[in-house]
């Protein structure tokens, strides 16, 4: 990181590397070029994009920068990387981050929950050579936090993940930062919007079917939708959620989970009637004291489809929206609702990490 007079002042340059350059990696570029001044103005800082990497094209690298509507214009044309002018390439993104390096690696490659790569590898990589990394990336968070947050300390910087959870919606650092000494007791939350749209309409008296139809050609289910349907995405949350707030790595199969694919329309009018609703919750809550010495308290993790009072606040979050719920010593009850997906939305959670990570520097 160099620091240089500029007209706004003692400015930080900070040179950043995207891998991973789809929906998040170009909504985070966006969100770069359009708070250029903003940055500036308000936090000295000059992001320079030097690197970024997809996995068709590779990776590609310019000492003085890249400039960000450059790129944009040549994936919206589906032309390769490699195409932008003077700028040195590399296939494999592994590599051209390892040669090049920078201050801050924003990891956005596709979540993979079997074996977190190859995420993990590039998050590795770039803690190892003492860049910090902001990711949106829920597969080395979810499967590997405990060791990826020693590693950042071994080296000295830092691994921010915002968006891994919520999308952009402030919920890792309420829990790391807002709520510092406050004993969290228990979690809970509406962490997949998808399964909250299809669980909403259906609640309304459609089928479970023709809303998954619907999500799907809009854009908010995926082709395969069992990740959410089947309540894996919120299992990779609520293990993000264990490792951060009770410092816990727990492995997927210790998540009880239940997705919402048996329930039905009937079953969820029938709640309505009663006043209640049925969400999946996703949950964490300790089963005995907090830990003394190296005792572990126990932890109790559950994704599954929860009948809700109507009083309770989780219960009117609808559509694609979620929403999380602490319950710590201090504060008995802290919700946060906001959205949990989005190019702009999931951009932010990492603007957010870079400006954290920035402060440090
Ligand atoms: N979308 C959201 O709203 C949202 C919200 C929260 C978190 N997230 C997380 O954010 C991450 C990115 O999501 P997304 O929606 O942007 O996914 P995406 O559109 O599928 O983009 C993934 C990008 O990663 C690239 N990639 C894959 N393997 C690579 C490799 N080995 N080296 C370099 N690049 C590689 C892909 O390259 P190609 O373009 O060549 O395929 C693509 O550009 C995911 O982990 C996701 O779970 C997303």
């Amino acid at each position: 990181m160099d620091i240089v007079q500029k007209d706004y002042g003692y400015m930080k340059i900070i040179r950043l590397s995207i891998i991973g350059f789809g929906t998040v990696g170009q909504g985070l570029a966006e969100s770069l070029a359009r708070k250029e001044t903003l940055l500036k103005r308000d936090y000295g800082l000059d992001v320079r994009l030097v690197s970024v990497a997809n996995a068709r094209h590779g990776f590609i690298y310019r000492d003085e920068g890249l400039d960000i509507s450059t790129l944009l214009e040549l994936v919206a044309n589906r032309r390769p990387l490699a195409e932008y002018p003077a700028a040195f390439h590399w296939n494999n993104a592994l590599e051209g981050l390892q040669v090049t390096g920078g201050d801050v690696l924003a990891e956005v490659t596709g979540t993979n929950l079997r074996d977190a790569e190859p995420g993990l590898s590039h998050i590795r990589a770039a803690l190892s050579e003492g860049m910090h990394v902001i990711t949106a990336n829920k597969g080395p968070a979810a499967l590997y936090a405990r060791e990826l947050f020693a590693l950042a300390r071994e080296h000295g910087v830092q691994l921010r993940l915002e968006s891994t959870v919520m999308a952009g919606t402030p919920v890792i650092s309420t829990l790391r930062e807002g709520l510092a000494g406050a004993q969290v007791l228990a979690i809970r939350g509406i962490l997949n919007g998808t399964t909250n749209y299809i669980l909403s309409a259906m609640a309304a008296g459609r089928e479970y079917a023709d809303v998954l139809a619907e999500a799907q050609s809009q854009g908010y289910a995926e082709a395969d939708p069992t990740a959410d349907v089947e309540g894996y995405d919120a299992v990779a949350k609520t293990l993000i959620l264990a490792a951060l707030a009770f410092g816990r790595s727990l492995r997927p199969e210790q998540v009880t989970r239940q997705g919402i694919t048996a329930l039905t329309k009937e079953q969820m009018q029938r709640a309505r009637e009663q006043g209640k609703r049925i969400k999946l919750v996703a949950s964490l809550r300790l089963l005995s004291e907090p830990p003394v010495g190296d005792r572990e308290a126990s932890l109790a993790a559950r994704v599954e489809p929860t009948e809700l009072p109507e009083s309770d606040p989780l219960a009117r979050v609808d559509g694609v929206l979620n929403a999380i719920s602490i319950q710590t010593d201090t504060l008995p009850e802290v919700t946060i609702i906001g959205p949990g997906a989005g190019r702009i939305q999931t951009g932010q959670g990492l603007l957010a990490d870079l400006i954290a990570v920035a402060a440090t520097m």
